[in-house]
């Protein structure tokens, strides 16, 4: 199963050998980053549309989720830990299955990564709004400028989410300067998560009364294709609560005994979200509830959509879970601990531009391998003169970000941004099986326990939760693919440097002075 031109692996690996990092990771560090990379807007903000979805059957979403994502960790590992170049996922399928799904991949790793980081940064946008404009300075922001166009949640729209820009703008200056996030600020950022959460569930857990768990499932577990609603539609929005992971895995060649540190890096970082997200949803849902806004029907209104919006205007829905835009710190305004609420309201405004951070840098990494490969015009690839970064790309991707920030709400974006990484996962497992057979004898620093159990279900588990998407963020995959062929034929494939013989490998960290991820 090829589709165009193969890079050799042989090539690609001689580039990975040039790089040969001193590994220094532990599997605490490993799970540090981890835990730093995937704690954001899932937890703190996508809570109130899984409710909305699924009721307290949100729990189960969570552990749906965290499953599928902890076997897919086990297969990105086999991979990153054997091909540990950049540009992940779109490098394994180059060297697998050919330039064309590769090509085809990393157009999809735009979903994940750009978008994504566009819907954190409405998140920080909420928390910016909901603690440090209105709790803290007592305003509001005019409404127009607070939110995109389209209703979410309790807010109908606005025009233009402008703080949700700055940040975007911000962080990617932060990248063209050539900011690095190193262990120690990490480890920082990750300790104010966990310990918003941990407080979170301090003063939670005590009050949760079990009746508000009641039904359990008062949409289903299947709520219908492409509805997105039930547990397992739930399970499909909250998967991008564990997004991220896979910058764990990429760090396997840097990690000591990768065959032990890494399951237990991916594995443990993924256990304790699942752990902590599922306790967190118990916490909100056990004491305000989080019955769903059910329509004439009986079938819950769509999350982000106008007649939730006109609900959640309604008085007796004021404190309402599924209409709140900064669930957690909603949460305890609503039990009455409103200063602890509001901190945590800083935490996450202090700590999610991090994680942007970790998702336009990725973003930028993939695009700047497929400059370099010839597939996208090589000026995207230029390097600072004197930040050493490759500022041209990230400009891009940072106005890219921006701009679906500014006017896109931000469980739309968290779907899309969920139906692009489901592809490039399938794409990975299904790349990892195909080496097995092709490769048998080439070395792994860590090799996927029961790949054939394993593979077949990370594939299974990403086909589930995309069908379970809703309908319009299914569609997108196929049209942004539509689009990305048209470019491909056009311009990528007469450029691409294999195409024209040169079988060159480059990678981002062969450049003394630019911004690993962490
Ligand atoms: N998993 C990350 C988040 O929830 C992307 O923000």
């Amino acid at each position: 199963m090829k589709f165009g031109r193969v890079k050799p692996l042989d090539a690609i690996l001689a580039t990975a050998k040039a790089k040969s990092l001193e590994p220094t990771l532990g599997w605490f560090q490993l799970t540090l980053f981890g835990i730093g990379c995937v704690i954001g807007t899932g937890i703190f903000a996508l809570t109130a549309s899984g409710a909305q979805k699924a009721g307290p059957g949100l729990m189960l979403a969570f552990a749906i989720a965290g499953a599928i994502c902890i076997v897919a960790a086990l297969c990105y590992a086999e991979i990153a830990a054997m091909i540990p170049v950049a540009g992940s996922a779109y490098t394994y399928t180059y060297s697998v299955m050919g330039e064309l799904l590769a090509w085809t991949v990393g157009w999809a790793l735009v979903l994940e990564y750009a978008v994504a980081a566009s819907a954190v940064s409405v998140t920080w946008s909420d928390y910016f709004q909901g603690t440090v404009i209105r709790e803290f300075l007592g305003m509001q922001m005019p409404a127009w400028l607070s939110a995109g166009p389209l209703a979410f949640g309790g807010s109908p729209g606005g025009l233009i989410n402008l703080p949700a820009v700055v940040i975007a703008a911000f962080v990617t200056w932060l990248l063209v300067v050539g900011t690095k996030e190193s262990a120690r600020f990490n480890a920082i950022l990750v300790a104010i998560k966990v310990t918003a959460l941990t407080a979170f569930l301090i003063l939670t857990l005590p009050k949760v009364e079990m009746a508000r768990f009641n039904p359990f499932l008062p949409a289903g577990v299947f709520g219908g294709f492409g509805t997105g609603i039930g547990a397992v539609g739930a399970a499909a929005t909250i998967f991008f609560a564990y997004v991220g992971f896979d910058a764990v895995s990429t760090a396997a060649e840097e990690t000591k005994n990768p065959q032990r540190n890494v399951p237990i890096g991916l594995i443990g970082s993924l256990l304790f979200c699942t752990v902590f997200y599922i306790l967190v949803a118990a916490g909100a849902i056990g004491t305000i509830g989080g019955t769903p806004i059910m329509g004439p029907n009986g079938i819950p209104f769509p999350a982000g959509s106008e007649e939730l919006a006109r609900q959640c205007a309604l008085p007796q829905y004021a404190d309402s879970l599924v209409c709140s835009k900064e669930a957690l710190a909603h949460v305890l305004r609503v039990i009455g601990f409103s200063t602890v609420g509001n901190m945590l309201g800083i935490a996450a405004f202090v700590a999610l531009p991090s994680v942007i951070l970790i998702l336009i840098f990725g973003q930028t990494r993939i695009f700047f391998v497929m400059s370099r490969d010839g597939l996208l015009p090589e000026g995207l690839s230029k390097i600072h003169p004197k930040y050493k970064t490759p500022y041209v790309v990230t400009i891009i991707t940072g106005a890219v970000v921006a701009l679906s920030a500014a006017f896109l709400p931000v469980g739309k974006l968290a779907d899309i941004a969920n139906a692009g990484t489901l592809y490039a996962f399938m794409m990975v497992a299904i790349a990892v099986m195909m080496l097995r057979r092709t490769e048998p004898d080439r070395e792994r620093r860590f090799r996927t326990p029961a790949l054939w159990l394993v593979g077949p279900l990370t594939i299974a588990g990403c086909i589930f939760l995309f069908v379970n998407l809703p309908f319009e963020a299914m569609l997108v995959l196929p049209a942004w693919g539509a689009v990305g062929l048209v470019i491909y034929y056009a311009y990528s494939y007469k450029n691409s440097h294999l195409g024209r013989g040169h079988v060159m490998v480059t990678d981002l960290d062969n450049h003394p002075g630019e911004t690993p991820a962490a």
